[in-house]
Parts: structure tokens; C-alpha cells; sequence
């Protein structure tokens, strides 16, 4: 059995101010104290008032949401190869009352799976496993083609998930609906995505013109032109 995750007696958690309170210690560090690894407490809430129980979720990562999509009734997909927290969810869900019925966990690193894994369409997609490069782009590429409606991206003081956030802001099909707490980004799908080569990449054609410290560069020209389809896609032009 696991240490203990809370002080508080067992007592059924019916909501997310219910899992704050109790404020479950899920993840451990480095020398092995338990501590919480959670999403802010803003990005929580933004969970708990999105997420509605006939959705199809999924997240890259597991602990204290994974909880709270448990206490959603999403129908969700958790991937992670985390399998001391994912039995230390479980313990903490069944000690609170917490259905985790119609959450499915996948025993497995996202970067091995998610290729291979087929998806149901899915309503909203948490990326905030390993933060690793390439694992935020991996994340988000193989999710990107089987989402709906919206996207939130995690951990964006952290360079790989910003150059993925950067990516998106300029890119047509996606719309940035602002940081849901201090590191989370929200962005909503607005087309179906399809991979492309980088001179349609508005961000990646005006990193490659930074990289090239050339003012003249002939990329130029496909960076403006990269910046019209942007703000096309956007519909202000
Ligand atoms: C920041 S924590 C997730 C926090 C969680 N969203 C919450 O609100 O408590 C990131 C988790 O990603 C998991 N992880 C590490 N590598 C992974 C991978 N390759 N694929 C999926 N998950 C991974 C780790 O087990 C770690 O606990």
C-alpha cells in the first residue's frame, strides 16, 4: 500500500473544490517525496466548467486531472506510463467516492502509442506529459487530426511547449483562446489539420529568417505571404 495521499479521513469528493480541498499528493521527485505535479488551479477550474459528462477526452500525463475528468464523467483516455501514480489515482478515487468507470488509462509512454493508437473524436485534449522534445509535438500531432472542438496545452514556461504555442498562434487552423492560468494555454481547432510543408508554416518561416540574420533574405517574401494566409484564416483580412 501507498503512503498516505491526504491527512483527511476517506470522505466522498463530489466536486473540484471537494479534490482541492484534499489537495491529493499523487507524483513524487526526485528522492521520492510525494508531491503534486497538477495542472494550476485555474486550469483546473477551466477543466471543470469546459468538460461536459457525454465528451470524449483525452490527456497526455495523469494525477490530479485525471481525478477531475473522473469526477466529469467524460468519457476519457489517460496516457501515461506512470503506473505507481495511476494505481495511487485509483486508491485516492476509490477512497473519495470517485467514479473513474469511464476513464481508461493507457500503460504506455504517449511518444510510443499515440502513432499507432486509433482515437475517437475527441472534445477536448490535455497535452501535458513528458515535456520532453519532441514529446509536446508528438502529443500534439498524432491528437491534432481527431479533435473537435478545442485543445489546451500545458506547461508553456517551458521552451518545448512554447515553440509549440508560438507554432500555433500562427497558424490558420488553429485560434488561440488565451492562458487558462499562468502556464496553460487554450487553443481551439478551427480546421481540419493536415500536415504541410514548413514554407505554409508562418512561424517557421519567420524563425528561419531570424536563424539566417539576413534582412534580405529571399524567404521574406514567404514569410509575408505566410502571414497572409494567417490572417486570412483568422478572418480579419
Ligand atoms: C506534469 S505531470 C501531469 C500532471 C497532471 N496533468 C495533473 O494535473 O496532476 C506529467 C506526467 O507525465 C507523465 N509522463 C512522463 N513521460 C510521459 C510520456 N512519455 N507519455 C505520457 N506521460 C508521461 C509523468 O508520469 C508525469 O506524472
Amino acid at each position: 500500500m501507498n503512503a498516505p495521499l491526504t491527512d483527511s479521513p476517506p470522505t466522498p469528493v463530489q466536486d473540484l473544490a471537494g479534490l482541492l480541498a484534499r489537495a491529493p499528493l499523487l507524483h513524487e521527485d526526485g528522492v521520492g517525496r510525494l508531491v503534486s505535479w497538477a495542472l494550476s488551479d485555474q486550469g483546473l477550474k477551466f477543466i471543470d466548467s469546459t468538460v461536459q459528462g457525454e465528451w470524449a477526452t483525452l490527456e497526455t500525463g495523469e494525477g490530479v486531472s485525471t481525478l477531475l475528468f473522473g469526477l466529469k464523467g467524460a468519457r476519457h483516455i489517460c496516457i501515461t506510463p506512470n503506473s505507481l501514480v495511476i494505481e495511487r489515482i485509483n486508491e485516492f478515487a476509490a477512497g473519495h467516492s470517485i467514479s473513474m468507470d469511464r476513464v481508461h488509462f493507457e500503460v504506455s509512454p504517449s511518444d510510443d502509442l499515440l502513432p499507432s493508437l486509433k482515437l475517437p473524436d475527441l472534445d477536448l485534449v490535455l497535452i501535458d506529459g513528458c515535456h520532453g522534445f519532441p514529446v509536446p509535438y508528438i502529443d500534439w500531432y498524432y491528437t491534432a487530426g481527431a479533435l473537435k472542438i478545442g485543445g489546451l496545452l500545458d506547461d508553456t514556461q517551458l521552451w518545448t511547449v512554447d515553440v509549440l504555442r508560438r507554432f500555433l498562434l500562427d497558424e490558420p487552423e488553429w485560434e488561440s483562446r488565451g492562458l487558462v492560468g499562468p502556464r496553460t494555454a487554450l487553443f481551439a481547432k478551427t480546421a481540419a489539420v493536415n500536415p504541410k510543408e514548413w514554407v505554409h508554416q508562418p512561424y517557421v518561416v519567420e524563425m528561419t529568417v531570424a536563424l539566417s540574420g539576413d534582412r534580405r533574405s529571399p524567404m521574406r517574401k514567404v514569410l509575408s505571404k505566410g502571414k497572409a494566409v494567417v490572417t486570412r484564416g483568422l478572418g480579419h483580412g
